[in-house]
């Protein structure tokens, strides 16, 4: 490394320390993480380790929210299951975007016609993914969680029958061209974006989704890559009428399918293999950790091991 980036690293470093400590700080006073983040970094759009801390904090409150309401919580799975049903077949393929703590995935699951023969969710946020571990196991569903950015997702090209999301593009405003090509890229029938729609919503909605940086445009920045929008509408049910939750429907064009979802590195695109104990990129000499049984998928998370074999030790 030259000294240039040595204090390139060393600032970054600094930032960070005093974005973290302040943003846990923002936590603990009870005020809101992110706008914190935003007034300190200075920035409009959300940082992605902006947005990971703000949502690691709150890791457990949506566990907590389904289980206080469990009623709208079905609610909410069953108006998704029903949107992803026609495109999921007979040992069909799932996979969550930004799954939080897998109350929305567990939900789902349950909830559709045919339970998928792989479900897959992740998250940025590692506490996150952990309270969805439990979650899963308590509601008897299962899914394969892992770390992972939405921009750099850890699998192969149409891996997935159907990739859908529920609110997580949402903070990702200013990048909603990466998020939906990157989503594109992985599925293999379908794309169902459940989020809140700027275009569709009122004043009110408006001015505090602006204020939040949320994302935009959905359905006109996936027009202009190109794809096939066949369902574009506000959902019936809507828990949090200042955000209004709506469908971007995307259908690809159909592929034949894969046996299972393949795993690919998510830095060199070369193929990923799961060890158990980490994941390795072999020909890049690349490993992932696995934390507490989470695999740790972004790239920030890849080690350099040259001598890392496809063998178990
Ligand atoms: C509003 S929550 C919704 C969680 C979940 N989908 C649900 O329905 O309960 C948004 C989630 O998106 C995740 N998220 C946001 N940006 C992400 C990114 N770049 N990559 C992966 N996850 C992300 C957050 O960590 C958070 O858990």
């Amino acid at each position: 490394m030259n000294c240039k980036s040595d204090n390139q690293f060393r600032s970054n470093a600094t930032d960070l320390r005093h974005l973290i400590l302040g943003m846990r700080a923002a936590y603990a006073r009870g005020d809101n993480a992110m706008e914190y983040a935003r007034q300190a970094v200075g920035i409009i759009d959300n940082s992605v380790v902006a947005t990971l801390i703000a949502y690691d904090l709150q890791a457990g409150s949506y566990v907590a929210s389904a289980r206080a309401n469990p009623e709208g919580n079905s609610r909410w799975c069953a108006q998704l299951a029903e949107i992803i049903n026609p495109f999921l077949a007979q040992h069909g393929s799932l996979l969550e975007v930004g799954c939080g703590e897998a109350t929305t995935l567990a939900g789902v699951a349950k909830h559709l016609n045919k339970t998928p023969e792989h479900a897959l969710g992740f998250d940025i946020s590692w506490s996150r993914c952990a309270e969805g571990v439990g979650w899963l196991s308590k509601n008897e569903a299962s899914a394969r969680l892992f770390v992972a950015d939405l921009f750099d997702i850890p699998l192969e090209d149409a891996s997935v029958d159907v990739v859908y999301t529920s609110h997580s593009l949402e903070p990702n405003g200013g990048r909603e061209e990466d998020a939906i090509r990157e989503l594109m890229r992985v599925a293999r029938r379908a794309v169902v974006l459940v989020e809140p729609v700027y275009e569709l919503a009122n004043s009110d909605a408006q001015a505090r989704m602006l204020t939040h940086g949320y994302v935009r445009e959905l359905k006109e920045t996936a027009e202009r890559l190109g794809a096939n929008v066949s369902g574009y509408r506000l959902l019936d049910y809507i828990p949090t009428p200042l955000n209004p939750s709506g469908l971007v429907l995307i259908e690809k064009e159909f592929n034949e399918s894969r046996s299972k979802p393949t795993w690919r590195c998510p830095l060199t695109h070369l193929p990923l293999s799961d060890l158990g104990d980490v994941f390795a990129a072999v020909q890049a000499g690349l490993i992932y950790p696995v934390l507490r049984g989470i695999p740790m998928l972004r790239v920030e998370h890849g080690i350099v091991a040259s001598k890392i074999t496809s063998k178990l030790k």
